[in-house]
């Protein structure tokens, strides 16, 4: 089995790559970049892959609202030029998607499943959502994986980090940290989703799935866990999204049903708790103090 894989830079990316079973070539954005179609095309031709994962995306939720041509230009432009070269290479296509497709409908509290109606909140997100339609509608082998929260030694490149260093950063750095309560999912190890999207891409089960750790949290929730687990001092508080105020809308619950990858007889990701302990036995081992 031979893979491409795209966007080897990012923090899914790296932990994707060791865990693909078969030849795996990684490419960064430099080698492979999807708003350059002609010369992705002409690589992917040479390479003759069985499948291309692509772990590339615009992540840049806030500024997104400001420049929706550069988000739509990589998550939805980039992947239907993807989505058509797999298409005509016939190779398996899988795909990272968000959380943030839904939103819209604020009254829905319970874990969202992939035939609930999608409505995205913020520019990111409708991109995000264009995106799964492009891969859907053109590359007929494709596994589109949702997935919420994700946090992984090696930090989102682009966004300089994730959210549980962000946290350890500031706390001791003594400065107050407001996190927002008022949104819940379930913030995902990459460690875990490879290991999960390695499995489910060993099957011809191909289509839409939802892949989290399991269980559920707001931001806040995440943030005390992450100070009581590390054993750090910090002035937290909750506060609202409003008060917050970040540029982009984010889902007041965005919790997704990991029900149709279980049904595939896959096993269930460990409760988010229990991956964040790993997450901080890893970086401790990557960083030993
Ligand atoms: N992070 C989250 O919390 C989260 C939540 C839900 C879903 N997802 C989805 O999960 C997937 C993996 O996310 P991640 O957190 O691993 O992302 P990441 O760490 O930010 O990595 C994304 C990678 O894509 C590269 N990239 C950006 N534009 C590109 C282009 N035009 N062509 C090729 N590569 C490009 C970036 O390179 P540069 O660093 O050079 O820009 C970066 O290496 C994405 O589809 C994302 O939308 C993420």
């Amino acid at each position: 089995m031979k893979y491409a894989l795209l966007g080897a830079a990012g923090q899914l990316g790296r932990d994707l790559q060791s865990r693909l079973q078969g030849e795996v070539v990684a490419w960064t954005r430099e080698q492979a970049d999807l708003t350059r179609p002609v010369e992705l095309r002409a690589a992917l031709e040479a390479l003759r892959p069985d499948r291309v994962v692509n772990c590339a995306a615009y992540n840049f939720v806030d500024k997104a609202e400001s420049d929706p041509t550069a988000a739509f230009a990589v998550n939805a432009w980039g992947v239907r030029d993807l989505a058509l070269i797999c298409r005509d290479l016939g190779c398996v296509l899988v795909h990272f998607s968000s959380d943030y497709v839904f939103g819209l409908d604020e009254n829905h509290r319970v874990p969202w499943t992939e035939s609930n109606a999608p409505g995205p909140v913020s520019v990111y997100g409708l991109s995000k959502l264009a995106g799964e339609y492009l891969v859907r509608s053109t590359c007929p082998r494709h596994f589109v994986v949702r997935t919420c929260g994700l946090y992984g030694v090696w930090g989102s490149g682009g966004k300089g980090g994730n959210f549980v260093e962000t946290m350890l950063r500031l706390a001791r750095q003594g400065k107050p940290l407001r996190v927002v309560a008022d949104q819940t999912c379930t913030p995902t190890y990459t460690v875990d989703l490879a290991a999960a999207t390695a499995s489910l891409t060993m099957t011809d089960r191909y289509g839409l799935y939802h892949v989290t750790n399991s269980d559920s949290c707001s931001w806040y929730e995440f943030a005390q866990a992450i100070f009581e687990k590390a054993g750090v001092k910090a002035d937290l508080a909750p506060i609202s999204s409003w008060e917050f105020g970040a540029a982009a809308r984010r889902p007041a619950y965005s919790v997704l049903s990991t029900a149709a990858y279980h049904a595939l007889g896959l096993p269930p990701l460990r409760p988010w708790r229990d991956a964040l302990t790993a997450y901080l036995d890893e970086r401790g081992r990557k960083n030993p103090i």
